[in-house]
C-alpha cells in the first residue's frame, strides 16, 4: 500500500470517538483541563480516589532533591492489598482475577478470594524462608498462576522482587541475581514452549554456579521435567507453599519503598536495575489502565499478552488491573501453538473485549492472513491497544479492521521501563485518532520536542528529541545502586529540567506527536530493548573475535533486527557458516536467544572515524540493502567497499 492510498484509506474511516463509547468512557476531555491547571492537585486526587491508603499522604510531590522524586510523601499503603484484599473485602471475592490459559489447554480459573488465599500463602513461604521487608527475591519464571501469586507476595512482605525473564541465560540471570543481591530465586522446572516443555531451572543451577547471596531457590513444577537437586538450597513449591496458612496480615509500606526491580538495556554493556517504588507507581498504573484501556471492572474481560518478565507485563498484567479489580486472560504460550489462530479461539472463549498487544504480533498475524481471525466470533472486542514500538498506519488500519471490527479504538501508547506507566497515548473515547501516532501526552503528564540545541519548538514535520518536562508519579526513582548513572543518562542531555527519553519525535500539522525510534544505542527487536554495546561486548568474549560492531536494521515483522559485523582474530580461522552459528549461539548463551543476530558478518576491517568510532551509520546502510551513504568522515575510506564485497551481491 502506498502513502496515498494509506491517507485516503484512513479519511474513509471515522475515527472521531463513537457518542455511544464516549457516553460510558472512564476518560473526559475535563481530565486535560484539570491537569493542566492544577498538576500535583490532579495527581493527588487519582491517587486518594484509585488506591486505599493506611495513612493519608502528606504532600503530594517533593522535588526537592531533583531528579530524585518522592511521590504521596507521608502516605503509606500495602500494594498487595490494594491488589487483592480490598475487592474480596468490597465484596467482590467471587469476581474471577485470572482466566488462566495454559499452552496445552489446561485451564485455571482463579478469583479474588482464590488470589487472596495463594498470596498469602506465598507470603507465609516467603517468610519462612528468609524473605523480610527490603530484602531482594528474583523470579525466573513463566507465564503461569504462581508468577502473579508471588511477585504480590513479595510486595505484600515490602520485599522488591527482579523479575528475569524466562528467555534470558544464565549469564544474564548471574549478572542480575548479584546486582541485586537476590537472597531468594523463585522458578520452575520448565515451561511450555511450541508444544513441549523447555526447561527453566538449569539456567538458574548454572547461574547459580558463579558466587552469589542466593540462600534459597523455591521451585515449581510445571512441566514435570527431571531436575538437579542441590540439598540445603532448593525447595519445591508444593512442599513450602501448599502447607502454609492462608491468611496473611498485611502491613503497610511507606509510599516510597522499593516495589521492583527491572533490568533494560542501555548504551552501555551493563545492563540498568530500574527500580519503581509503591504509592505513585501503583496510582499511575492503575489510572492509566482505567483511562486509557477503558477498564470496566464489572463487565470487561481484559487481555494484555505481554510477558511479566517486561514492564508491560508488571504495569498492565499485574498491578494495574488487579488494582483496577479486572478480570483478565493469562496465557501461557506461543500464539501458533497448536494452530495459528490461538489467540482469536482465546478472545472468543472467555470473550475478551479489551486487547493490549505489540506491533510485531500485529504484522506477524497479518503475514498470517486476514482468513485465521475471520473464522472466530470477535464480536466481544472493543477497545484495542498497541505498545513497544511506533505502529505502521498499515498494521493499525489491519488491526482495526481485522480484530477491532472497524469499530474498536486503537490506542498506539508511548511509555517506557523508566516511565513505569502509560504517557503518550490517544483516550479512547475522547481523542479522535491517527493512526500511527501515538498523539498526546495523557492527562497528567507534559513533554515536549527538542531541537540539537535543545530549544523546544511546535513546528509540524521538523525532527527532535522527546523529553518529558514535569515529574510523573510512576517515574523510576533511580538505577538501583547507581545514582550518577541516572543523573547523566536522564537528566544532563538538556539539562536538569529535561528527562531525555532517548526516542526521536515528530509534530505533524494536527500536532499528534509522531514517534521515530530510538536515537541512541539502543535497537528495539519484536518491542524489546536490546543493547548495541552489549551484544559487542558478548561477541568479542568469544575466543574467536577480535572487534565486533552491532547495528539494528529494520525488518518487517520485528521492526529492528540484530545486525553484527565482526573481524576475527588472527589466529581464528574463518569457517563460513560454521563460525557464524557458532557466534549466533554464543550470544545466546552470554545474554538469551533474544539477542541472536539475525545476520553476523565477518569482515576485514570496520569502519572508523579518525578519532576510532566505529561509524555504525554505514554498516547500517549495508545491512539495510542501501547505498553506502556519505563515508568522507572514515579514517580508511576503503574500508566500506571490502565491507559491500562481503555482501550478498556485492562485488
Ligand atoms: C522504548 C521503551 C513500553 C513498554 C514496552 C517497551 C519504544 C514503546 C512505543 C510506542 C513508539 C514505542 C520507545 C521507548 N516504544 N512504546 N507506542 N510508539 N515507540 O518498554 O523496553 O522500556 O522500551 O520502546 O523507543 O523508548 P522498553
Amino acid at each position: 500500500m502506498t502513502d496515498d492510498s494509506l491517507s485516503s484509506h484512513a479519511h474513509e474511516l471515522d475515527l472521531a470517538p463513537a457518542p455511544a463509547f464516549a457516553a460510558q468512557a472512564n476518560g473526559t476531555a475535563e481530565m486535560y483541563d484539570a491537569a493542566a491547571a492544577d498538576h500535583e492537585g490532579f495527581w493527588a486526587q487519582q491517587a486518594r480516589e484509585r488506591i486505599t491508603w493506611a495513612t493519608d499522604f502528606e504532600r503530594t510531590l517533593d522535588w526537592d532533591d531533583a531528579p530524585f522524586a518522592k511521590w504521596f510523601v507521608g502516605g503509606q499503603l500495602n500494594v498487595a492489598y490494594n491488589c487483592v484484599d480490598r475487592h474480596v473485602e468490597a465484596g467482590n471475592g467471587d469476581r474471577v482475577a485470572i482466566h488462566f490459559e495454559g499452552e496445552g489447554g489446561d485451564t485455571r480459573t482463579i478469583t479474588y478470594a482464590d488470589l487472596q488465599r495463594e498470596v498469602c500463602k506465598t507470603a507465609n513461604a516467603l517468610t519462612e524462608l528468609g524473605v523480610g521487608t527490603g530484602d531482594t527475591v528474583a523470579i525466573y519464571m513463566p507465564m503461569i498462576p504462581e508468577t502473579v501469586f508471588t511477585m504480590l507476595a513479595c510486595a505484600r512482605l515490602g520485599a522488591p522482587h527482579s523479575v528475569i525473564f524466562g528467555g534470558f541465560s544464565a549469564e544474564a540471570l548471574h549478572t542480575r541475581i548479584d546486582d541485586a543481591q537476590c537472597k531468594v530465586v523463585v522458578t520452575t522446572d520448565g515451561q511450555f514452549r511450541r508444544g513441549k516443555p523447555s526447561p527453566l531451572k538449569p539456567a538458574v543451577d548454572e547461574a547459580l554456579q558463579y558466587p552469589n547471596p542466593v540462600q534459597k531457590v523455591l521451585v515449581v513444577r510445571r512441566t514435570e521435567t527431571d531436575v538437579d537437586w542441590h540439598e540445603g538450597r532448593d525447595v519445591w513449591w508444593h512442599d513450602v507453599v501448599d502447607r502454609q496458612a492462608d491468611t496473611h496480615e498485611a502491613q503497610p509500606h511507606d509510599s516510597e519503598h522499593p516495589l521492583f526491580i527491572l533490568y533494560t538495556s542501555g548504551t552501555t554493556g551493563k545492563p540498568k536495575g530500574i527500580f519503581h517504588t509503591s504509592g505513585g507507581y501503583l496510582t499511575q498504573a492503575a489510572y492509566t489502565n482505567s483511562v486509557v484501556h477503558d477498564l470496566h471492572p464489572e463487565t470487561d474481560v481484559y487481555w494484555c499478552t505481554a510477558d511479566v518478565g517486561w514492564v508491560t507485563g508488571h504495569s498492565y498484567i499485574v498491578y494495574g488491573p488487579l488494582a483496577n479489580g479486572a478480570t483478565q486472560v493469562m496465557y501461557e504460550g506461543t500464539p501458533d501453538t497448536p494452530h495459528q489462530g490461538r489467540w482469536w479461539e482465546l478472545i472468543e472463549k472467555y470473550k475478551v473485549s479489551i486487547l493490549y498487544t505489540a506491533p510485531t504480533a500485529i504484522r506477524t498475524f497479518m503475514k498470517w492472513g486476514d482468513d485465521i481471525p475471520a473464522k472466530f466470533d470477535l464480536s466481544s472486542v472493543r477497545v484495542l491497544g498497541s505498545v513497544g514500538e511506533p505502529i505502521n498506519p498499515e498494521a493499525w488500519l489491519w488491526y482495526r479492521k481485522h480484530i477491532g471490527g472497524n469499530t474498536a479504538p486503537i490506542v498506539d501508547t508511548w511509555w517506557q521501563t523508566e516511565t513505569g506507566g502509560i504517557m503518550i497515548s490517544p483516550l479512547p473515547g475522547v481523542t479522535t485518532l491517527e493512526p500511527g501516532s501515538a498523539q498526546r501526552p495523557i492527562p497528567g503528564i507534559s513533554a515536549e520536542i527538542l531541537d540539537d540545541e535543545g530549544m523546544p519548538f511546535t513546528e509540524a514535520e521538523k525532527v527532535g528529541y522527546l523529553v518529558l518536562t514535569k515529574p510523573w508519579p510512576a517515574m523510576l526513582r533511580g538505577i538501583w545502586g547507581d545514582p550518577e548513572r541516572y543523573k547523566d543518562t536522564y537528566w544532563t542531555r538538556f539539562g536538569p529540567k529535561y528527562y531525555f527519553a532517548g526516542d526521536g519525535a515528530k509534530y505533524d500539522e494536527k500536532g499528534n506527536i509522531w514517534l521515530l525510534g530510538r536515537v541512541d544505542d539502543v535497537m528495539n527487536v519484536s518491542g524489546h530493548r536490546l543493547s548495541t554495546a552489549e551484544i559487542e561486548s558478548a561477541l568479542v568474549s568469544h575466543p574467536a573475535v577480535a572487534e565486533a560492531a552491532v547495528v539494528g536494521a529494520s525488518d518487517e515483522t520485528t521492526g529492528q533486527a540484530v545486525c553484527a559485523f565482526v573481524i576475527l582474530r588472527g589466529d581464528a580461522t574463518d569457517e563460513g557458516d560454521a563460525t557464524v552459528q557458532a557466534l549466533r549461539n554464543h550470544v545466546a548463551h552470554e545474554i538469551g536467544p533474544i539477542a541472536k543476530p539475525r545476520s553476523i558478518m565477518i569482515v576485514p576491517e570496520l569502519p572508523k572515524t579518525r578519532s576510532g568510532k566505529i561509524m555504525r551509520r554505514l554498516l547500517k546502510d549495508v545491512a539495510e540493502g542501501r547505498d553506502i551513504g556519505d563515508a568522507t568522515t572514515l579514517a580508511d575510506s576503503s574500508v566500506m567497499s571490502l565491507i559491500a564485497k562481503g555482501m550478498p551481491g556485492g562485488g
